[in-house]
Formats: structure tokens, C-alpha cells, sequence
């Protein structure tokens, strides 16, 4: 495993949506749906799509071995304190899970737990989409700054939120 991670922050309110509200508008153009969890209702079934989501996704992340088991996924995602399912933002085309973009809540910042995008999906700006409708969370949340921190060879991501405005934390 890395040794030394890349760790990203994006000050909140410095954040302005309008400049990314057209990855939200193409990916609606094109197709794709964006909701939260809360909002499609946090099922089991629906946990289990997340699962399995962010399984296939996670694949792709350098040096990230093996996932999870379902039991352990629940354990570590939903059943933690900082869960809400309102910070959890899924893509889909038609009935097809295709990208999620996962927070979590910690009183003075939101963690990006996951953002993944299904391989044959990826370079449509789908990501940074489902990153700009998941700040509606985060701006409604108390936390000032969003949080993240990448392996140093996963430079799709680290190039993602740098777009967004992501900056090198200082903590
Ligand atoms: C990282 C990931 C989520 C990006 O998803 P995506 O929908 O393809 O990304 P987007 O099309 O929204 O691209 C957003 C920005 O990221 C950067 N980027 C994304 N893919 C890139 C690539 N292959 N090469 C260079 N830059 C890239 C670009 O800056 C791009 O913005 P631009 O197109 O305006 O220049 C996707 O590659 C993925 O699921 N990877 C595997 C899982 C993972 O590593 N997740 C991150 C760890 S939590």
C-alpha cells in the first residue's frame, strides 16, 4: 500500500456550482439520471447495488486488493455514525447503476468515502456531475470543507477533484 497519501480538501463555500452545473445538464442530456440514495430509498436491495458498484469500481483503484465483504461493507459504510444516505449520490442509465459518488458526514467536513464510474462510462464528466449534485449535501450540512485522499498513482481521480477546485490538505 501507498505510503504516502495524496490528500485533498475543497473549501465549501469557495466551491461555485455554476461552473460545473453543465456536467449535470449534459449528463441529463445524454441520459443519465442523478439521485441520492435517500431520495431512490435506502433498501437492502439498494445497499446491495451500492455494493456491488463500488466493488467493480474499486477494482480499478492502484494497490486496492481485495474488497470487502457484503457483511463487512454494512458494517464499515452503513451502520457508521457519519452515514446519511442523502450524501450518497448514484448515476444511472435507464435501471443501471453506472457511477456513484459516496460522502460521508464528520461535523466540520464531509469525506469523499468513493466516487466511481462504471469502465465503459468513464470521460463523459460523469463524475464531476454526480460530485457537484452531492455539494447540495454538503453545503447543507454544517461542514466547511470537503475531504478526500487518493493513492498517488491514481491520478484519473486526483485529476478529477483537482478540477473541481480540490486543493493539497494541509492535515
Ligand atoms: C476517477 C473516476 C471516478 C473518474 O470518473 P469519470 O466520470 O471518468 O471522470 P470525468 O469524466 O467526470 O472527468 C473528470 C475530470 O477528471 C480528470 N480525468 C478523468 N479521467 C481522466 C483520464 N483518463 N485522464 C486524464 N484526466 C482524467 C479530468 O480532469 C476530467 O475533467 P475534464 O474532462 O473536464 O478535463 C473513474 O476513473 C473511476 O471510477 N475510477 C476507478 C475508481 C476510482 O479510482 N475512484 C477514485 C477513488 S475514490
Amino acid at each position: 500500500m501507498a505510503d504516502h497519501w495524496v490528500k485533498l480538501e475543497l473549501d465549501i463555500n469557495s466551491f461555485d456550482p455554476t461552473h460545473f452545473e453543465k456536467y449535470v445538464t449534459r449528463c441529463r442530456a445524454e441520459g443519465i439520471r442523478l439521485a441520492t440514495l435517500d431520495e431512490l430509498g435506502d433498501t437492502p436491495e439498494h445497499r446491495r447495488a451500492l455494493y456491488e458498484l463500488n466493488k467493480e469500481c474499486s477494482a480499478d483503484i492502484p494497490e486496492r486488493g481485495e474488497f470487502h465483504s457484503f457483511e463487512k461493507y454494512v458494517e464499515l459504510r452503513f451502520e457508521a455514525a457519519s452515514y446519511d444516505p442523502r450524501g450518497v449520490v448514484i448515476a444511472m442509465d435507464g435501471d443501471t447503476w453506472i457511477g456513484m459518488a459516496a460522502t460521508s458526514s464528520h461535523g466540520d467536513f464531509v469525506f469523499n468515502e468513493m466516487t466511481g464510474v462504471r469502465a465503459g462510462y468513464r470521460g463523459r464528466g460523469i463524475s464531476i456531475a454526480m460530485k457537484t449534485f452531492g455539494m447540495g449535501f454538503a453545503r447543507e450540512s454544517e461542514a466547511g470543507r470537503v475531504r478526500t485522499f487518493h493513492h498517488p498513482a491514481n491520478t484519473n481521480a486526483i485529476a478529477m477533484n483537482r478540477r473541481m477546485g480540490f486543493v493539497d490538505s494541509e492535515g
